[in-house]
């Protein structure tokens, strides 16, 4: 980067010229998104009269007070997620690390001890005390656990009946319910497997038929739907090829289509990704459809696809981190969707986690620099599959190796059969 703001492609002559047109036929949605753009074009004006020779700033000490002070109040506006605390923790902890702030190992400890009480006595974590188990918190507060990465924190996972209450979850067609009595879709696939093999309780039994049900997810747009049959859509592409990365059988999935469907996912004008086909720009997607493409790099590459995978540059990763920077930040902390929305963790996270991969994506080596803006925009690294940092991964695996796969003997026709290594690196 030179640092002179006409680096900044959303400041060419030619950007103008990536706006949406309705070909003279208005709907709703081409309503809204042509006012998504207007509202960018107004961020892009202001920042161009205040900052004539700069580059856009990550506000980090802003995101940190905000973060700092999530860990220990929330306002009212939380009570909507009483049942997603373990989210919170992830979230919060989660951008901490990516901004490099180190967690006072008392806050560490009172985070473990909230998370054991969210454990369930038969297995698995809930939303909060009390509650039932579901695998969406239990993807959350494992991943929280690893971030902290103490033996407290490990020793909070009882491994034996997180294996059985996956159990309970999964299905004889090979996917997973996200709670006992409650509904299937891929993002449970995801969960699952992202804590059996992060905490070495992975069998081959548990995950039997999985793959293919993951595989019927995929649709002739490319991308994945939530359950077979659907609209893809970016949330639920990246846990099934997550999962299936996690399970060694991403090769199954037709690669190239799914390339094409996620690369045409990130807006021209914008530069930030949606979540599917028609739908407006989401500074959360930065992670979920920016995140499959490190995915989607790997395994073009063992697959042999050698010109696909030598491309660099398989998104405009300077343009998403524009919208980030420029579209996404409260200037007094916490990131978010697009102008005009409030912040919240979730988003914090997220527009975080994919800025991560667009400064970092492709770039092995420090001469092919692509962080935009000044030095201290850059973030920490994240491993794309499980989204923490890739030495906590590396930590959590060391640890939980060591440990035996817990039996699975008694589940009928299974064996305590573990699969070979989980992908360490990403
Ligand atoms: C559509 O919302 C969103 C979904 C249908 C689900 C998204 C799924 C994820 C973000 C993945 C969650 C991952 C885990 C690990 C639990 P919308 O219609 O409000 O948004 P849109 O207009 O952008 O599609
Ligand atoms: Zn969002």
């Amino acid at each position: 980067m030179d640092g002179s703001p006409a680096a900044l492609r959303c400041l060419d002559a030619g950007h103008a010229a990536e706006r949406f047109t309705d070909e003279a036929v208005e709907t709703v949605t081409s309503a809204e998104q042509k006012k998504v753009e207007q509202s960018i074009e107004e961020v892009i004006n202001v920042y161009k009269q205040m900052h004539s020779s700069s580059q856009p700033t990550l506000m980090r000490e802003q995101h940190y007070q905000y973060l700092k002070k999530g860990l220990r109040h929330l306002s009212d506006a939380y009570e909507c997620l009483d049942a997603s605390r373990p989210w919170l923790c992830f979230w919060i902890l989660h951008s901490l690390e990516l901004l490099e702030e180190p967690i006072p190992p008392a806050v560490a400890s009172d985070v473990c001890q909230f998370l054991s009480r969210c454990q369930s006595p038969s297995g698995g974590f809930a939303g909060g005390p009390g509650q039932h188990a579901h695998l969406a918190p239990t993807y959350a507060a494992v991943n929280a656990l690893c971030i902290i990465g103490t033996d407290e924190a490990y020793a909070v996972i009882d491994r034996e009946k997180l294996l059985d209450f996956l159990w309970s979850v999964k299905q004889p067609n090979g996917s997973f319910v996200m709670h006992v009595g409650g509904e299937v879709d891929v993002r449970s696939a995801y969960c699952a497997a992202s804590v059996a093999s992060l905490t070495n309780i992975i069998t081959t039994k548990l995950f039997e038929d999985t793959t293919n049900w993951i595989l019927r997810c995929q649709n002739w747009e490319g991308g994945l739907s939530g359950v077979p049959g659907l609209e893809a859509h970016g949330g639920y592409t990246f846990c099934g090829t997550a999962a299936l990365v996690i399970l060694g059988k991403e090769h199954m999935l037709d690669l190239k289509a799914l390339l094409r469907w996620v690369v045409s996912r990130q807006m021209r004008f914008e530069g930030g990704f949606q979540g599917r086909c028609n739908k407006l720009v989401d500074g959360c997607y930065s992670f979920w459809q920016a995140g499959l493409l490190p995915l989607l790099h790997r395994a073009l590459f063992k697959e042999g696809e050698l010109e696909l995978s030598r491309q660099r540059w398989m998104f405009e990763q300077q343009a998403l981190q524009e919208y980030i920077l420029l579209c996404c930040q409260n200037p007094t902390g916490g990131l978010l969707d697009k102008p005009g929305k409030s912040r919240d963790f979730y988003h914090t996270c997220y527009c975080l986690s994919g800025l991560s991969v667009a400064q970092h994506f492709g770039n092995m080596d420090i001469h092919h620099e692509t962080v935009l803006g000044k030095e201290e925009n850059r973030l920490a690294p994240t491993h794309p599959v499980y989204n923490i940092c890739p030495e906590k991964v590396a930590h959590a695996l060391q640890h939980f190796l060591r440990l035996p796969v817990p039996n699975d003997s008694r589940r009928p026709g299974a064996s305590a059969d573990p699969e070979p290594s989980p992908p360490a690196e990403p």
